[in-house]
C-alpha cells in the first residue's frame, strides 16, 4: 500500500506539495473604458467591474499597480449613435482605446497594455468583422482589424489582441505593424469558442450582435482538434503568445495547447460568465467566493496557462489569496 496521505497532514505540508500556485504575475486585468469625464458606471452583470470614464481608469490604475498587477486589457465602449456599419470610430488614431493608452503610458510608462482588437464593439451591427448582405465577410475585415491594431500599436500598447476570428488576422496584423515599423506584439485569441459565458461582456461592452451568432466566425466547442489547428496557424503567422477563451470550460484546450507550444506564452481567458457563474454561486450561499475562485483559477494555470485574463485579479490580491 502506498500511503498518501502524509502528502496531506497539516498545511505546511500541503504547501510544500503543492505544483502550482497561482500569482499575481499570471494575471492580466480587464477594464472598460467609455468616453467622458469622472464616470464610473458599475456592471451590474459583472459584480465589483465598472465602466470608466480614461481620467477615472488612471485613478483606479493606481489602486491595481499598488496590488501588483501589471498587465490589463482595454476594451473601448462606444454609444451606439456613435457606431457605424464599418467600426469608424474603432480605428481612428484618437479613439477612445488610443486616447486611453496614452494617458495611461503618461502616468504609468511601465504598465503592460494589451487591447481587444475586434469590430464587434464598434459596428452598428455588433459583429465581429465587416458585413457583405448578411454575412460577416473574412477577407475585406482583415484590412481594418490591421488598421486597429496599427493604431493602438502607435499610442503605445505593448500587445494588440486581436479577437475577430477572421482567418488570416494575425498576419495582416503582424505585416501592417513591420511595415509601419511598430513593435507591438500580438496576443492572439486563437482558439475563441462561440461560447454560452460572453454574456455579461457583451452587456457591459454593448457588443451583442443586433441580428444571428457568432458561431460562422468564433469556433464550435463540439470539435476536438481544430482549437490546435487555429492555435497552430497563429504561431504560423507569427502570433507572439496565444490563448484559449473560455478558461473554465476548456481546460482540455488549454493543456494540449501549453503541451503542443512549450514555447509560446499561453493565455487564458476566465470569462464574463464564468467569473458571474461564481460570483452569483457565492452570493446565493452556495460556495465561498474567495476559496471558489482560488480553486477556479488553480486549475486554469494547472492545465497549462501562464497568463490568465480574470476580473477577479484585484480582489483575488486584496484577499490575500
Ligand atoms: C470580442 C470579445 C468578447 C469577449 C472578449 N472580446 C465577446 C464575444 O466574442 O462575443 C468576451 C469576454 C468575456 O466574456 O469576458 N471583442
Amino acid at each position: 500500500m502506498k500511503r498518501f496521505r502524509p502528502y496531506r497532514l497539516d498545511a505546511a505540508t500541503r504547501d510544500f506539495y503543492a505544483d502550482v500556485r497561482v500569482s499575481v504575475n499570471d494575471f492580466i486585468y480587464p477594464y472598460f473604458i467609455v468616453d467622458g469625464e469622472h464616470e464610473i458606471q458599475p456592471i451590474h452583470s459583472l459584480k465589483g467591474i465598472s465602466r470608466f470614464s480614461p481620467d477615472e481608469l488612471v485613478k483606479d490604475l493606481e489602486e491595481t499597480i499598488a496590488l501588483g498587477i501589471d498587465k490589463i486589457l482595454l476594451f473601448g465602449v462606444i454609444e451606439q449613435e456613435l457606431k457605424d456599419e464599418v467600426g469608424t470610430i474603432g480605428y481612428d488614431k484618437d479613439s477612445l482605446v488610443c486616447r486611453t493608452i496614452r494617458l495611461i503610458k503618461q502616468h504609468y510608462p511601465k504598465v503592460i497594455i494589451f487591447t481587444d482588437v475586434c469590430l464587434c464593439e464598434y459596428t452598428s451591427h455588433g459583429h465581429c468583422g465587416l458585413l457583405v448582405g448578411e454575412t460577416v465577410d473574412n477577407d475585406t475585415t482583415l484590412p481594418l482589424l490591421a488598421q486597429m491594431a496599427l493604431v493602438h500599436a502607435q499610442a503605445g500598447a505593448d500587445f494588440v489582441a486581436p479577437s475577430a476570428m477572421m482567418d488570416g488576422q494575425v498576419k495582416a496584423i503582424k505585416d501592417l505593424l513591420h511595415k509601419k515599423g511598430q513593435t507591438a506584439k500580438v496576443l492572439a485569441y486563437s482558439a475563441k469558442y462561440s461560447s454560452n459565458f460572453y454574456g455579461p461582456f457583451r452587456d457591459a461592452a454593448g457588443s451583442a450582435p443586433s441580428f444571428g451568432d457568432r458561431k460562422t466566425y468564433q469556433m464550435d466547442y463540439r470539435t476536438k482538434n481544430q482549437g490546435l489547428e487555429e492555435i497552430s496557424a497563429d504561431v504560423e503567422e507569427g502570433a507572439d503568445w496565444i490563448m484559449v477563451k473560455p478558461a473554465q470550460t476548456y481546460l482540455d484546450i488549454i493543456q494540449r495547447a501549453s503541451v503542443a507550444f512549450p514555447e509560446i506564452p499561453l493565455a487564458a481567458y476566465q470569462v464574463s460568465g464564468e467569473f458571474a457563474m461564481l460570483k452569483t454561486a457565492a452570493a446565493a450561499g452556495l460556495l465561498n467566493e474567495e476559496l471558489g475562485f482560488l480553486e477556479s483559477l488553480t486549475a486554469i494555470k494547472r492545465a497549462g496557462a501562464n497568463y490568465i485574463i480574470t476580473y477577479y485579479a484585484k480582489d483575488f490580491v486584496r484577499k490575500g489569496l
